[in-house]
């Protein structure tokens, strides 16, 4: 088969990587694809915004399947008009998108099926919102209803902080149509853990959890970034808490998109607090999380691709998935300003000599190849994965070789999955 990845990151690597391992897969391109993609596929210099030319590209090279990476091009509709050329295209339409694309969508439905989430009020007039924060109870969260490169999210600790978060989203048009509307919602305090699973339309099948560390210096300090780290399995999840979200949150939320005529076809992603209460919905994302991807993938021992295939065909109730038992830490390394704007162009050595290590994997994200060299091009720049059979012994590895990787201001995380070395993770009780 012909697959072709849409997409940049290090999610899109690890994608194609695992694909690429599929005894079906006769040839990978990515489009843009990244400096690591361009060793195990061939990247195509489309972006992932240009639906024409992505669609010509499928036809003419006569691709098999496509797997859609990021959020942006489903919740504008590339599924469908794919479907409408006749190219199996994995992920939702835009209707099921909404889901993530719009939080105020998701609020209704879960409200209407009961889903455990945070207590919210929507606005899509400023002054009621305004008023409303008078009288609200802090903190408080205020989030733009849209896509918003997951800078949509504002922790309030006081009324004034609102107050401005809630100017900028509706009067200002920060984020432009995506902050129109808003969400204001209790803060919910917990552990955060990321669940991933292949729904089909009438049923799903759950992957590993894992947990990310979103902000980006150690001890969870300073601003939230897309994710600086990951771990797979996560050390707060186990089975009584899996029971509980298959049927407090999944269940429900199936019956939910029945009810509004919605099928979700692809990867459904819900971020969830661990709260003394049980588990509560955070958000629901429609596509595989970055950095937890490049966690999960290397633990999967079974094909991906007819995972992706009776996704798409209605069959993942047909479908069980093998995994390694080991842990695997994910290390992301930055480019100096990220989250913020952030340096490129910087020379980066030494992924030879950490890759030739046991048990890593190296993903890239924003990096380019010139000839022989490799430079920085985003703010991400590579994700560094290890299995190891303790968490302890995944630590040392990811740690390891991201000590003989060098690109200028280089920086990383160094307490990722330290809050698990203590608990007895990977054994579901
Ligand atoms: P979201 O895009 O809704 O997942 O929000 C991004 C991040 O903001 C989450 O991963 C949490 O870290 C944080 N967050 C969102 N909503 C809440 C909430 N109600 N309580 C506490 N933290 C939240
Ligand atoms: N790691 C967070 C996300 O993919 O949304």
């Amino acid at each position: 088969m012909k697959i072709l990845v849409i997409g940049s990151g290090g999610r899109e690597h690890a994608l194609a990587w695992k694909l690429r391992q599929s005894s079906h897969a006769e040839k990978i391109f990515c489009a843009p694809g990244n400096g690591g993609t361009s060793e195990i596929a061939e990247n195509v210099a489309i972006p992932a915004s240009d639906f024409g030319a992505l669609v010509r590209f499928a036809k003419e090279n006569h691709v098999d399947l496509t797997a859609v990476g990021p959020d942006d091009p489903l919740a504008a509709g590339i599924v469908d008009l794919f479907a409408g050329e006749k190219l199996r295209a994995f992920g939702p339409t835009k209707s099921a998108a909404r889901i993530e694309a719009s939080k105020i969508f998701a609020k209704e439905l879960m409200r209407a099926q009961k889903i455990p989430t945070a207590d919210a009020r929507t606005f899509s007039n400023s002054a009621e919102a305004l008023c409303y924060c008078e009288q609200a109870k802090f903190p408080a969260v205020i989030k733009a209803d849209g896509l918003a490169l997951g800078k949509g999210v504002i922790v309030a600790a006081d009324a004034a902080t609102a107050t401005s978060a809630i100017d900028e989203m509706m009067n200002q048009g920060r984020f432009g149509e995506a902050g129109r509307r808003v969400v204001i919602e209790e803060l919910l305090r917990g552990t955060e853990c990321s669940l991933h699973a292949l729904v089909d339309g009438n049923n799903y099948l759950l992957l590993e959890s894992a947990r990310d560390h979103k902000r980006a210096l150690d001890g969870d300090q300073g601003p939230n970034t897309g994710g600086m780290g990951a771990f797979s399995p996560a050390d707060n999840w186990n089975s009584k808490l899996q029971a509980r979200f298959e049927t407090e949150i999944m269940q429900p939320l199936l019956r939910g998109f029945v009810q509004e005529g919605v099928k979700f076809r692809g990867l459904l992603y819900p971020g969830l607090m661990i709260t003394s209460e049980g588990p509560r919905v955070l958000e629901f994302n429609c596509r595989f999380g970055d950095p937890e991807t490049q966690a999960i993938l290397p633990r999967m021992k079974s094909d991906l691709l007819p995972l992706l295939e009776a996704t798409i065909d209605g069959k993942i109730d047909q479908c069980t998935i093998e995994w390694d038992e080991r842990v695997a830490v994910t290390v992301v390394l930055a480019s100096a300003g990220y989250p913020g704007k952030y340096e490129t162009g910087k020379s980066i050595s030494g992924l030879g000599d950490a890759a030739k290590l046991e048990d890593v994997q190296i993903f890239h994200a924003g990096t380019k190849r010139g000839g022989d060299e490799l430079t920085t091009a985003g703010g991400r720049v590579l994700a560094v994965t290890a299995l190891g059979a303790t968490i302890e012994a995944a630590r040392a590895r990811a740690y390891e070789a991201v000590s003989h990787i060098h690109f200028e201001n280089c920086h990383f995380r160094r307490d990722i999955a330290l809050s698990a070395v203590t608990a007895n993770i990977g054994k579901l009780s």
